[in-house]
């Protein structure tokens, strides 16, 4: 596949088939994330790799917990409530999903088993939690390195015919995730991305989300009129 295929092909995958990942393919789609470019190469990231019967332990303790009410309790700061434009965006998208599915404004069900499958990882075959060296804690390059290998997993996997999904609900209960995971204390968890063989018939998959203007997000300088 040419890079722009990739790219342009690329859409989060929120539907799969059932049917299993082989470990080596995995492996592949890993090696090629890391060749990501990260801080002074400190190459901060890991990545816990997980199907089959821990994988249906955290969906089980992620809705249970999430069905009870509790609190997130993720790894990292998460800021105030998005307001204004990044408001406006997600509201965007989640507007795209809803219609793509057929829910409604008014149902409450229907909404609440959407999310729900999300805290189940789209009932994914297979769940990468990436995680990064705690000693680094506290600089925002470790982070900001775990979201390029994150992006560039998610390409990889797209490469390879498969879809995928970065996710924070996967990590919204991280201590579920710790624990079935085994995930070592030196450990900062960081993303959650679901992966597998993407479900076409599956009419969230179909949905191209917008992307503001190059022109807006883009400021040049010195270039001159034209240049
Ligand atoms: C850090 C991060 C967290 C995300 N969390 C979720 C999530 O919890 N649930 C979800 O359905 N999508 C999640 N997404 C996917 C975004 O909604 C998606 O990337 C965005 O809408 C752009 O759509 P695209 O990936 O199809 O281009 C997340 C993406 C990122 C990068």
């Amino acid at each position: 596949m040419q890079f722009d295929e990739v790219v342009l092909g690329r859409r989060s995958i929120r539907g799969y088939k059932p049917d299993p990942v082989p470990r080596a393919l995995v492996k592949e789609v890993i090696a090629l994330a890391m060749r990501s470019p990260s801080s002074m190469n400190t190459q901060p990231w890991n990545f816990y790799v997980i199907t089959g019967e821990p994988l249906n332990r955290i969906r089980a303790g992620d809705t249970e917990r999430m069905q009870a009410g509790a609190p997130q309790s993720r790894e990292f700061r998460i800021g105030k409530p998005f307001e204004g434009k990044h408001r406006e965006r997600q509201i965007g998208v989640a507007k795209q999903l809803f219609s793509a599915m057929g829910i409604a404004r008014d149902d409450k069900d229907g909404r609440q088993d959407w999310v729900m499958r999300g805290f189940r990882q789209f009932d994914a075959p297979v769940c990468v939690i990436v995680t990064y060296d705690r000693v680094l804690h506290g600089s925002d390059d470790a982070p900001g390195d775990c979201g390029a290998v994150a992006t560039a997993l998610v390409n990889a996997a797209k490469s390879r015919g498969l879809g995928a999904v970065i996710n924070s609900q996967g990590i919204m209960q991280s201590p579920v995730v710790r624990e079935h995971a085994g995930i070592a204390e030196d450990q900062v968890i960081m993303k959650s991305i679901a992966l597998g063989w993407p479900d076409f018939s599956f009419p969230a998959n179909a949905v191209i989300s917008e992307r503001k203007p190059v022109d807006e997000a883009a400021v040049f300088v010195g270039f001159g009129e034209g240049g």
